[in-house]
């Protein structure tokens, strides 16, 4: 089997973290496995069950023999660094929001629209987290009936903030508990402990984040569909790990809420948890560090006639990014 030099660059960070073990885990045929990060990291070790890569300094490589990149180091990052991947023969698979909506870069989640790998120059965008999970959900649905409109509320965990977020978290709640006061917030506007908060990314002039309007902008793209009406509310809640969506559509033909349950059983990447009388439906807990987008609490909309009700959730760090990552990998190299 033909073997690959892959990169993952941002390897100190949560996603990029998760990328090496998900590389590792899936046995991707890699020849050699690069860690990169920013040149404070530079020497240190990451470990990947028994592998252990020392980190080296981003801005020292040339991408020169490198297959594949993957990103995890943020827009600034990519907007450093893609190009010179590219010009070096390297394909890139970039996570941060910076190439996504580029006219020219195919934005992709493999269960719903694969084939866009294989239009690449050079660079494929992984959607956002929360959009991720979202397409994989109603893919199935809107082939089978058509979707008109999405109305979609999040509950993202902190964890989508990167590292940094998760010690602010856990800081603030044992500060809480001990009775003591709390450090200012540095990576959200408010204190997340205990709190929600009903802001992720900036607010745009139209009263929208920009989270709400990559959510929106960017299910378009995947779904080759400029026609889908598509609303969002976005909100930071202080679990660490998964997100959760309520999510209501309305479809083009009527469909009842049993052929969604078996829609969702029968879809890539989907599980379906939806049983009331034992209390079974997606949970942040329960999706933490597995791969599927879990479906439930399926319900006919009461209040309209083509209306279907559904709460998802996923682990935003393994399918929000880095599977979704590794397998466009895949899928590029035909594995
Ligand atoms: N967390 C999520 O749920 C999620 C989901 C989808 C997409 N993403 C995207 O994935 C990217 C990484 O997120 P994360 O949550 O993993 O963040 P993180 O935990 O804060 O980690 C950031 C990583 O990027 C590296 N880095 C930062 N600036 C860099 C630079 N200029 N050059 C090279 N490396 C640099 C950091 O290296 P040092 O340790 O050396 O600083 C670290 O390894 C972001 O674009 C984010 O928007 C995240």
């Amino acid at each position: 089997m033909k073997k690959y030099n892959v990169c993952v660059l941002g390897a100190t960070g949560l996603v990029g973290g998760e990328m090496l073990k998900i590389l590792v885990e899936r046995n991707f045929p890699y020849e050699n496995l690069t860690a990169l990060a920013t040149s404070k990291s530079a020497g240190k070790i990451v470990e990947v069950g028994d592998l252990k890569l020392t980190v080296k300094d981003a801005d020292l490589e040339t991408f020169e023999n490198m297959d594949v990149a993957l990103f995890a180091g943020g827009e600034i990052a990519s907007e450093e660094y893609a190009k010179k991947a590219v010009k070096a023969g390297c394909v890139v698979i970039d996570n941060s929001a910076f190439f996504r909506m580029h006219e020219d870069v195919p934005l992709v989640v493999p269960e719903v629209n694969p084939d866009d790998i294989f239009k690449h120059k050079g660079i494929i965008a992984n959607p956002n987290c929360s959009t991720i999970q979202m397409v994989v959900a109603l893919k199935p649905i809107y082939d089978a009936v058509g979707i008109k409109r999405i109305v979609v509320s999040t509950y993202q965990s902190v964890s989508g903030t990167g590292k940094n977020a998760l010690k602010e978290l856990k800081n603030q709640a044992k500060a809480v508990l001990d009775g003591k006061e709390i450090e200012k917030p540095v990576c959200y506007p408010h204190q997340i402990a205990f709190n929600l908060i009903p802001q992720i990314g900036s607010f745009g002039e139209n009263g929208y984040s920009s989270e709400e309007m990559k959510m929106i902008n960017e299910t378009k793209k995947i779904m080759g569909d400029q026609n889908i009406k598509i609303t969002a509310t976005t909100v930071r809640v202080p679990t660490e790990f998964g997100h959760c969506e309520s999510i209501n559509i309305e479809t083009v033909k009527p469909i009842i809420a049993e052929e969604v349950k078996k829609l969702m059983s029968n879809a890539k990447g989907v599980k379906l948890v939806d049983n009331l009388k034992e209390s079974l439906y997606p949970m942040t807990l329960s999706v933490a560090h597995t791969d599927f987008v879990e479906v439930g609490r399926i319900r006919k909309d009461i209040s309209c006639e083509n209306g279907i009700e559904m709460w998802i959730s996923a682990d935003n760090i393994r399918k929000g990014a880095a599977l979704n990552a590794v397998q466009i990998a895949e899928k590029l190299f035909n594995l």
